[in-house]
């Protein structure tokens, strides 16, 4: 059966680090390694930063949390209804970033910690972050 978690969090600086630890209790329900979970929980506090910072920085709102689980694959999706992004392509660029005090480096991380990364965002809607990860010591099934 697969499993599946939600979370919503008020756009607060001080629960990224909440929404980092309940992916990483979940994540490590399955056959992630300790080194797998740390680079979930960079991805995880780099998308929910970016929901609370860039989103929501001209008024507060609530950043959705939703991961699947399932033959130790894991999807997370962070979701904002936010100020949303004018270009992605240059927004995932590395050291791109509309802020001049960050870094740029946020999706970088994202991408290369995570198998795969999906970006939806509209400006005035908000932004949708899709990211999945299969545990490298996964045991392959006779159904998969
Ligand atoms: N959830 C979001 N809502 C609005 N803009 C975003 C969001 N996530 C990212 N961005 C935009 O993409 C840029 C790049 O993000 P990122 O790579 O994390 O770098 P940084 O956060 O250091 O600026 C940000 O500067 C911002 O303009
Ligand atoms: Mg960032």
């Amino acid at each position: 059966m697969k499993n599946t978690l939600c979370l919503e969090i008020a756009s607060l600086p001080e629960n990224v680090g909440v929404a980092r630890v309940t992916l990483a209790a979940f994540a490590a329900l399955d056959s992630f390694s300790v080194a797998e979970i740390e680079e979930i929980k960079v991805a995880v506090s780099e998308a929910v930063t970016n929901a609370i910072v860039h989103g929501y920085r001209d008024s507060p709102g609530v950043v959705m949390l939703r991961a699947e689980l399932e033959h130790s694959r894991l999807c997370i999706v962070v979701e904002d209804t936010g100020v949303g992004i004018e270009d992605i392509e240059q927004a995932r660029k590395p050291a791109f970033s509309t802020d001049p005090e960050r870094m740029g480096l946020g999706f970088v991380f994202m991408e290369s910690f995570m198998d795969e990364l999906e970006v939806v965002s509209a400006p005035g809607a908000g932004t949708r972050v899709r990211m999945t990860k299969t545990a490298a010591r996964h045991e392959v099934r006779e159904e998969e």
